[in-house]
């Protein structure tokens, strides 16, 4: 059972727990290059620890030394034929990514997940990833099991991507570490672009190029992969929960350390200021292309209403359920606009936040795929039985809720929250005050 949290304030100094989409690309592209990478601050949450496992099946020598993880890669084109099937559990990124990485290999593999991952849509990645020769089947044209055939000698192609979607870009990106010639991508340049900075960092031969809407991505095989030295800094999306809690209570005084801050993932700390929060940058600085920020919270008033605009989306795709329990104690009508992507993840996110915060007692509408929450910060009923369907992301927000129902919410079965964050609970514990 929870303690009774009510009238409370989040207060302390906090490091949040490695980036989750660093630490798979970290493991991946440690794994592709030749000699000792040493990486700090991993997640050690099931998802990469599943790509870890899928890595070392394939060849790569992974570690764990005093803390850090060394990682001893093999070069682009040289992975091992793994024994057994690849297993992702929950995770979209792992599977995703590594079936590009596979497809240019020649050799054979079947990656599956588990009940939430069967059920999520592969064609976007396979579509691009049969241009360049491998032979995909997938379960009913569309969901994993992915059986995948490599090609050794791949076509280098030139990629249209149609979905706003890093996973889909990187998955390309990873086909084309072994393929002799020019490959050319082109995308939205809302996406987050941590594979790319990563190449860059490792000495890799990429170009990246954007305007308003799309970024152009070139990339060539005619350098080796480096070794690095890696700190992965802080999650944002796993800081979210908290970072949003300390906005919804108000006396809230609360330090955020080593946070990843590139722009194509603090789109939630935008939205959170229009709403009200008081948050500033304390310090920044750019470690291996990427920005890592001290934040500091210091809320003194409730929140307001926000609209997003669909364009905007990706760049705080996951941090929508956290964002709709802002909404739903900020006075006034909030908005997210189209908010496809988020019937596609771990669940059917769009529709698991409106049944619960019906549940809740906030009213929220539907229509088509923009999400209306008519929020109050007075309303604050609780007393719901969550359906999060082991969502870790709807387990998180809805958790969070709690800090300011009068009753508490019911949440079975919390065990999923360590496929991202196995300290939540804790952490949550730690700064509430
Ligand atoms: C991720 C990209 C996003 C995000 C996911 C992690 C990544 O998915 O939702 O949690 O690490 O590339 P899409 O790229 O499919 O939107």
């Amino acid at each position: 059972m929870m303690a009774n949290f009510k009238k409370n304030t989040i207060k302390g100094s906090y490091y949040p727990p490695g980036d989750k989409s660093i630490s798979h690309r970290i493991i991946i592209l440690g794994s592709q290059a030749l000699g000792k990478s040493v990486v700090s601050n991993l997640l050690e949450g099931e998802d990469v620890l599943n790509t870890i496992k899928a890595m070392r099946d394939l060849g790569a020598n992974i570690k764990k030394e005093r803390g850090k993880f060394s990682i001893y890669g093999l070069p682009p084109g040289s992975l091992f034929q793994p024994k057994n099937k690849l297993n992702f559990g929950n995770s979209g990124t792992g599977i995703r990514l590594i079936s590009g990485l596979v497809c240019s290999n020649n050799i054979k593999t079947i990656l599956i997940g588990d009940k939430s991952l069967s059920k999520r849509p592969m064609r976007r990645i396979t579509e691009h990833l049969l241009k360049i020769g491998a032979i995909i089947k997938l379960r009913g044209d569309l969901y994993p099991p992915i059986r995948i055939k490599g090609i050794g000698n791949p076509i280098p192609m030139s990629f249209d991507i149609k979905i706003p979607s890093a996973q889909i870009k990187s998955s390309i990106i990873l086909s084309s570490l072994n393929t002799n010639g020019i490959v050319k991508i082109k995308e939205f340049n809302s996406t987050r672009d941590h594979t790319e900075n990563m190449l860059k960092s490792m000495g890799y031969n990429i170009t990246v190029k954007q305007n308003k809407k799309f970024r152009f991505i070139k990339l060539q095989n005619d350098k080796p992969l480096k070794p690095i030295n890696y700190r992965v800094p802080g999650d944002p999306s796993s800081a979210a929960f908290l970072i949003t809690a300390a906005c919804l209570l108000p006396g809230s005084k609360f330090a955020v350390k080593n946070i990843l801050f590139n722009k194509t993932r603090i789109g939630f700390i935008q939205t959170l200021k229009s709403m009200g929060g008081n948050i500033k940058i304390i310090k920044k600085e750019k470690l291996n292309n990427e920005i890592v920020a001290d934040i500091y919270i210091d809320q003194k008033k409730n929140l307001k209403s926000v609209i997003v605009k669909s364009s905007n989306i990706p760049l705080q795709i996951d941090e929508i359920p956290i964002l709709s329990i802002a909404a739903s104690f900020a006075n006034g009508t909030s908005i997210f606009k189209g908010l496809k992507e988020l019937t596609v993840k771990e669940s059917n996110r769009l529709d698991l936040i409106h049944k619960n915060l019906l549940n809740m007692g906030v009213k929220s509408e539907i229509k088509g795929f923009d999400l209306y929450i008519y929020g109050n910060y007075k309303l604050k009923k609780g007393n719901a039985k969550i359906i999060h369907n082991l969502d870790h992301r709807i387990v998180m927000s809805f958790y969070i809720a709690n800090l300011i129902c009068e009753k508490n919410n019911i949440i079975k079965d919390k065990s999923c929250v360590k496929t991202s964050y196995p300290s939540f609970f804790k952490d949550v514990r730690k700064f509430l005050n």
